[in-house]
């Protein structure tokens, strides 16, 4: 008998689902500035060594875990031990956060597609997106005023998320990213041949690839390189694990995850090169140096490209091109965190995908419609995200590899199962990665981190909002993820290697 776990229909369609969780609005949004912050040319030397010695080996042992238990974080950590399940269900819980504000700027990035269409953003993009279209209060609050143009594309994202959850994991999720990742790429190709041919594109690209060499033996440098790596391959919250459980037994997980990985950092170069040589272009125009221009985030997004699209010749079908790729590459890491949170509890309770979507993915979604289309929205958004960066996943990652590789000791075991199908053999260089490498420089991130917010408030903004919207969500996932362990969930569907065979 056995209930027939899920399956993703094809290698081509893991990878692709896969590729579409990496890559989102950190290569686009964040990748170019980062580099070009950090060394220009030169970032490449500490961000490849990020890639290879603490992002590719995270990866392969996300894809391990999933793959060998076949199930979602919390039961993948309880076979490791019964307390390890907290870890997951912290990842369950980091998730949830994620996800909540995650999907609140693909709905900017579908309305700013058709604003790009007539530049509804007028002369002044600065002051229309902050007072028309956010309608943003002059301080941060919680109050629950609601901004009805963002709030209806937010629950149209839901409902297209949630949809595609539902329709399963090859019919629904394997199938969106087919269609979605294809489309990515041709439309954000697009995009970068015609930013290259724009006057004034090589000053851009020169400031972006200018390498300055003294920035390699800088410790920051190397901070930012290993936390592009782990924000951009979104590893530390259980979506591969997640990701991975659905793979047939036979599959090859190490060289998947060098793809994945491959493919991620690919998409971010060639992001850095569209960002900065639009931006070239501007300079141009205005007369004013690369630098000046150059920023990330919602800033770059929202404010800086509606102003380049104004000012180019055939602006709207560029505006189409970039805030449609903003969204579509959003969508698919949205699609891929919720299924963390469905596939966990499905997992743990034996509830059926449509139930477990419409309960678990319904309630994500309607925290997230609750809590952000508000007129405090927009900070509560900037805060949450940069807590939950650097001491939710930051944390999870550090505690997770701490107690696979040394509590548990499961590095050897696990390294052995992905050779049993893998083409690329993990032997001891992928264990001293991952269990001194990773760790240590996951550390140096914490600390260096922790240092900066005890010197100064993030972004100036009050303690009372910073302790509630910082610090309390990051330490209530923690919480949350304790609690969520200690139930005594029912056995559900837990299909053991055996059971597959
Ligand atoms: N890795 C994604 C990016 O580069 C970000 C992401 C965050 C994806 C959280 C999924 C979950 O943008
Ligand atoms: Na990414």
């Amino acid at each position: 008998h056995a209930e027939h776990r899920e399956q993703w229909g094809t290698r081509a369609g893991f990878l692709l689902a896969a590729i579409g969780s990496a890559v989102g609005l950190g290569n686009i949004w964040r990748f170019p500035y980062i580099a070009y912050e950090n060394g220009g040319g030169a970032f490449l030397v500490p961000y490849l060594a990020a890639l290879l010695t603490a992002g590719i080996p995270l990866l392969i042992m996300e894809y391990s875990l999933g793959h060998k238990y076949r199930s979602t974080p919390p039961t993948a950590f309880l076979r490791l031990s019964r307390p390890a399940q907290a870890i997951g269900w912290w990842q369950v819980a980091i998730c949830f956060v994620i996800a909540a504000y995650y999907a609140v700027i693909i709905a900017w990035s579908f309305v700013y597609t058709g604003f790009s269409v007539n530049k509804a953003w007028g002369d002044d993009p600065e002051t229309f997106l902050f007072s028309d279209f956010l309608q943003a209060s002059d301080a941060p609050t919680m109050d629950l005023s609601y901004v009805g143009g963002i709030l209806v594309p937010l629950i149209v994202v839901w409902l297209i998320t949630l949809g595609v959850l539902a329709a399963g994991v090859r019919r629904g999720i394997e199938r969106a990213n087919k269609i979605f990742i294809p489309l990515l790429l041709v439309m954000f190709l697009a995009l970068v041949i015609r930013a290259v041919t724009l006057p004034g594109a090589t000053e851009g690209l020169n400031a972006f690839f200018t390498p300055d060499w003294s920035s390699i033996t800088d410790g920051s440098v190397w901070v930012a390189a290993y936390g592009q790596i782990f924000f951009s391959l979104s590893i530390g919250f259980g979506i591969m694990i997640t990701y991975s459980s659905y793979l047939r037994r036979r599959s090859d997980l190490s060289g998947s995850a060098m793809v994945a990985g491959l493919a991620n950092s690919s998409f971010e170069l060639l992001a850095g090169i569209g960002v900065f040589a639009t931006i070239g272009f501007m300079a141009a125009n205005a007369g004013v140096p690369v630098g000046e221009l150059a920023t990330s985030g919602i800033g770059l997004a929202f404010v800086a490209f509606p102003q380049i699209i104004s000012n180019m010749p055939a602006g709207e079908l560029f505006g189409v091109l970039f805030f449609g790729s903003l969204a579509i590459a959003g969508l698919t890491s949205l699609i891929s965190i919720v299924q963390v949170l469905v596939g966990s509890v499905a997992d743990r309770t034996g509830l059926r995908r449509i139930p477990a979507v419409l309960i678990v993915g319904g309630a994500t979604a309607l925290v997230s419609i609750i809590l952000f289309p508000t007129t405090g929205g927009v900070y509560l958004l900037d805060v949450v995200d940069r807590f939950i960066n650097q001491y939710g996943i930051v944390v999870a990652a550090l505690v997770s590899v701490i107690v696979v590789a040394w509590l548990l000791r499961q590095l050897k075991p696990l390294g052995d199962h992905a050779n049993e199908t893998s083409a690329i053999k993990l032997g001891l260089l992928w264990r001293v990665t991952l269990g001194v490498v990773t760790p240590v420089v996951l550390g140096v991130m914490l600390w260096d981190s922790l240092r900066t917010e005890l010197a100064e408030n993030y972004e100036g903004y009050p303690d009372s909002f910073l302790l509630g919207a910082g610090w309390c969500v990051a330490l209530g996932a923690l919480v949350l993820g304790v609690v969520l362990s200690l139930v005594p969930w029912k056995r559900g569907q837990q299909v053991t290697e055996e059971e597959v065979q």
